[in-house]
Parts: structure tokens; C-alpha cells; sequence
């Protein structure tokens, strides 16, 4: 039996719990404390962040003001998703779990944003590409790393050749956020034993991984993004960057 924690089951909980806390943690995003005005606040942060990576992939790579498909890889409740359907012709939305793409969905209604479709993996993504941007953003840092590198791959196959890519990974953490995932062995040991004796783990949790940038730079290279600009990122003492492609024309 694998070791590894359950991830997806974790994000289906956060997601028919509190699912805007789980996106961003901001007491003020708790489930019980959402109202109108709190909850345009939360989706207006969207903007700003696709504004900030498109502005980028247009600097750094001349990309288009508007795009024929795009995709967005973990889009949770539809933050990113939504700014980035209204610079594109069509989007679709990538999330693992269920309960997220449905409070995604209720969402795309509201707005009658009827092209965009919601799916759970890029691989069902890839029946409505390919695809001019591929973005995911706070998302591969909560994805184990051996299955979040199978997931990039996956990502960039959905990539038309000349369209752009931005993708977020945490690589390394302040001290004071020194984990289970990154502690020595030893300390990892005795907590998997601790952690069997005393209980199962709940299911719910946000965990954080890091990845090796030179695999993520390795498997972009190989798969035809060989040019890439990184932006340095820092939340809270994760620290990871943006990172910027474009897939080399066919
Ligand atoms: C912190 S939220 C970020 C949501 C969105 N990117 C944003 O910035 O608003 C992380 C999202 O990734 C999704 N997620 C986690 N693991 C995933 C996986 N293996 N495949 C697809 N989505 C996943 C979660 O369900 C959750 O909606």
C-alpha cells in the first residue's frame, strides 16, 4: 500500500466544507462568514492574478491579447477560471475535486458562461484542446511531486505548438515551515510510526510539497518548451516561482 497521502480526497472535503478557504486562507473567505460583498471580494482577487501572468506571457513571449482556448489546472471554485474565459473563445477548467467544480459551476451560471467546461483531469481536458494557455497557480504545491510531474506532462501535451504556458511550483521553504515532507529521515520515520499507533489521519488536510526545479525544467524542456522565465515566489516562506513558457511552433 502506498505511503503517500490522499490528496484528491483531501480536496473534496476542503471543498464541501470551505471551499474558499481552502482556495485562499483568509478567515475572512470561512465558509460560515462568506456573504455578497465578501464573496465578490474573493473573485475579484482573480483578476489580478491573471492580469499579472498574461501581462507576463505577453512580455516575455508576445503573446496575444486574446486567446482561442484556454485551460486552467486546479481552478477550484473558479477565481482564475473566470478572468481567463473572458480573454478566450472557449476555457475549460481542470479539478480533481467534485465539490469544487460544482461550487465552480453555480458560479460560470451566474455569469452565463455557458463555453466553459469543467472536467477532472487534463487528460479529459484534452478532448477540447489543444490549447493556447495552460495556467495553474497555488495548485502542483499541494500535489505530491512524483504525480504532479506526470500531471505537467500531461499539461503540456495539451499545448498547442506556439501557445504559452504559466505554471506555479513551490521548490523550497523557510526553516519555520520545515514539515514531514521535507524533515530528515529519522524525524519522518518516527512520525510515520507516531502517526500509525495514534490514528488515521483526518481527511481535510492542506499539505504542501516541494518540487525540484531542475525535473520541472527538465520536463519542459523535453516536451518542447525548451525557453522559460522564472518569477520568484514567496507565500509565507514557501517559496517557488512562475514559471513562463512558450512550446516551441510545429
Ligand atoms: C489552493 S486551490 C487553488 C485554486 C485556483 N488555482 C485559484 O488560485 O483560485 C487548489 C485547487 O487544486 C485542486 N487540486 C488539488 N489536487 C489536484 C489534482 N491532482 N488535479 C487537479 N486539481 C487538483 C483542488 O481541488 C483545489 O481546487
Amino acid at each position: 500500500m502506498s505511503s503517500e497521502r490522499d490528496t484528491d480526497s483531501d480536496w473534496n472535503q476542503l471543498g464541501e466544507v470551505d471551499p474558499f478557504w481552502a482556495v485562499i486562507t483568509d478567515e475572512r473567505f470561512r465558509a460560515e462568514k462568506m456573504d455578497k460583498t465578501t464573496r465578490e471580494a474573493f473573485y475579484e482577487s482573480g483578476f489580478g492574478n491573471i492580469d499579472q501572468f498574461h501581462f507576463a506571457l505577453k512580455h516575455y513571449f508576445s503573446a496575444p491579447d486574446h486567446f482561442d482556448a484556454c485551460l486552467d489546472f486546479g481552478a477550484g471554485v473558479g477565481r482564475l477560471l473566470v478572468p481567463m474565459a473572458k480573454r478566450a473563445n472557449t476555457a475549460v477548467g481542470v479539478d480533481i475535486a467534485g465539490s469544487m467544480r460544482a461550487v465552480c459551476q453555480v458560479r460560470l451560471d451566474e455569469l452565463g458562461l455557458s463555453q466553459v467546461k469543467l472536467v477532472a483531469t487534463p487528460k479529459e481536458a484534452a478532448e477540447f484542446g489543444p490549447f493556447d494557455w495552460v495556467n495553474s497557480f497555488i495548485v502542483l504545491q499541494h500535489i505530491p511531486p512524483a504525480r504532479g510531474l506526470a500531471l505537467i506532462a500531461d499539461l503540456i501535451a495539451t499545448v498547442r505548438p506556439g501557445g504559452f504556458l504559466s505554471l506555479h511550483v513551490t521548490t523550497f521553504r523557510d526553516a519555520h515551515l520545515m514539515s514531514q515532507d521535507t524533515a530528515g529521515s529519522v524525524r519522518k520515520l518516527l512520525r510515520q510510526v507516531r502517526a500509525s499507533i495514534v490514528s488515521a489521519p483526518q481527511i481535510g488536510q492542506i499539505s504542501m510539497f516541494d518540487y525540484d526545479l531542475g525535473e520541472v525544467l527538465a520536463l519542459l524542456t523535453r516536451a518542447g518548451c525548451p525557453r522559460f522565465v522564472l518569477e520568484h515566489t514567496d507565500h509565507g516562506g514557501h517559496h517557488g516561482f512562475m514559471v513562463y513558457a512558450q512550446k516551441v511552433a510545429g
